[in-house]
Formats: structure tokens, sequence, C-alpha cells
């Protein structure tokens, strides 16, 4: 865990919200994480898995994450527990024509862990992580029927570009998604308006 000082949920005090970049996880908190993540599956999304995968496949997928050079793991506590996570998604070294953006993928809070603030918290440190690595752009895609996180990430400022009418099957059924980008500011030297060229309202 980071030496970062947990920020209190306006819900209650006492309740402690933490956001950290992984690069290993104990048993215990992998085991946590897995279970966090099969709970928000279970509910309905946050993750390309339609059905619950157990602890085996969700564990080498994270491992692999935190290997993978392109890839960094950010995972949110209430309280201690491990309640939920996100993925930012860097473009591999060949790809030079957008070394400027990055992705934001795979965010979920499990059901248990809703409410407090943390979904907000973690991307905005998912942004703050982006922006100190120099990308200038975050984009992200999220199904049309997650109607939360699309005001969670409307409130927070992403841009709606366009809508892919089939872009997920769920349970026999195609769903749209919308893609979505934010631009990053470094908060120095020159701003992003001006790096690429576009006009910042
Ligand atoms: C979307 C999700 C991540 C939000 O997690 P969360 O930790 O509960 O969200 P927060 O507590 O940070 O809330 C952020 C905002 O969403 C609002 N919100 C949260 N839950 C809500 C609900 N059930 N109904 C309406 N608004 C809600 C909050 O009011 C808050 O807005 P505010 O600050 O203006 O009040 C969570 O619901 C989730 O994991 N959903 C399924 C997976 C998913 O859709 N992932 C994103 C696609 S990749």
């Amino acid at each position: 865990m980071s030496g970062k000082t947990p920020m209190s949920s306006a819900a209650s005090r006492k309740t402690e919200l933490w956001v950290d970049r992984v690069t290993e996880l104990s048993e215990h908190e992998m085991a946590e994480l897995c279970e966090a993540t099969d709970a928000a599956i279970i509910e309905g999304g946050g993750f390309g898995w339609v059905e619950p995968q157990g602890r085996a496949a969700l564990e080498r997928h994270f491992r692999g994450a935190m290997l993978v050079p392109e890839r960094e793991l950010f995972v949110a506590r209430l309280d201690g527990l491990v309640v939920g996570s996100a993925q930012l998604v860097r473009p591999p070294r060949n790809n030079e024509a957008q070394a400027f953006s990055a992705s934001l993928t795979h965010a979920y809070i499990a059901p248990y862990g809703r409410g407090h603030g943390l979904a907000r918290l973690m991307i905005r440190r998912v942004e703050e992580r982006a922006a100190a690595l120099g990308h200038r752009v975050l984009n992200l895609d999220v199904r049309e029927t997650q109607e939360i996180a699309i005001g969670v990430f409307e409130g927070l400022g992403y841009i709606r570009w366009g809508t892919h009418p089939a872009y997920a099957r769920v349970r026999g059924q195609t769903v749209a998604g919308h893609f979505y980008y934010k631009l990053l500011e470094p908060g120095r030297g020159r701003s992003t308006g001006q790096v690429m060229g576009l006009e910042v309202g």
C-alpha cells in the first residue's frame, strides 16, 4: 500500500477510502480482489466477463495485469478491504503516433463498496498517474446499460465522441457502447490544448 493519506468518505467520517497502484498483492489482498470482481460481474458489469470466473481465473488475470509493461493495476479499499479495481492501459512502444494517449479500463466497485466516492477517487488517481506519465488524453468505453458509470464519467468531464451499436453481447443481446475521452493537464509546461493544437472550451 502506498503512503498516501486515506480520504474520509462523505457518508461516514470514520470510513477510509484508499486507492493504490499495486505491483504486487498478498494472498489475502488477492482473495479480496477476486471476490470483489466476481461480485461486480454477478451484479452486472465493469469487466468484459459476463459470468463469474472464480478465484483461479481472476488471479491469473490480475497477476498478468501486474506483469504486462503496458498495464497498471489500481485497487480501491474501503476501511482496508479491497472492493474494486481499475486498469490504466498505455499504448505499446511501437505505437509512437498514439503515445500521447492511454485508456482506463475494467473499472468497477463491488456492490458492497459503492456509494462512498471510491469510483470517483479511483478514476482521478488513474488520471493523475496517466498525466504524470506524460499522457495527454485518457480514453474509455462503456456499455450503454451502465448508466451509473456513464453519469460518473460525464460528471468527471469525459466527452462522448461516439456510440458503437454492436459493442458487446450480453446474455444473447447486442448492447451498444459509448466511447469517451478526456484531455489531461500535466500541471506544468504547455497546456494540452496547446500541445495537441486543440481548442479547449
Ligand atoms: C459505476 C461504479 C464504479 C460507481 O462506483 P461508486 O464507488 O459507488 O461511485 P461513487 O461513490 O464514486 O459515486 C460517484 C458518483 O456516482 C453517483 N452514484 C453512485 N451510485 C449511484 C446510484 N446507485 N444511483 C445514482 N447515482 C449514483 C454518486 O452520487 C456520485 O455522484 P456525486 O458525487 O455527484 O454524488 C459502480 O456502480 C460499478 O462498479 N458499477 C458496475 C461496473 C461499471 O459500470 N463500471 C464502469 C464501466 S467500465
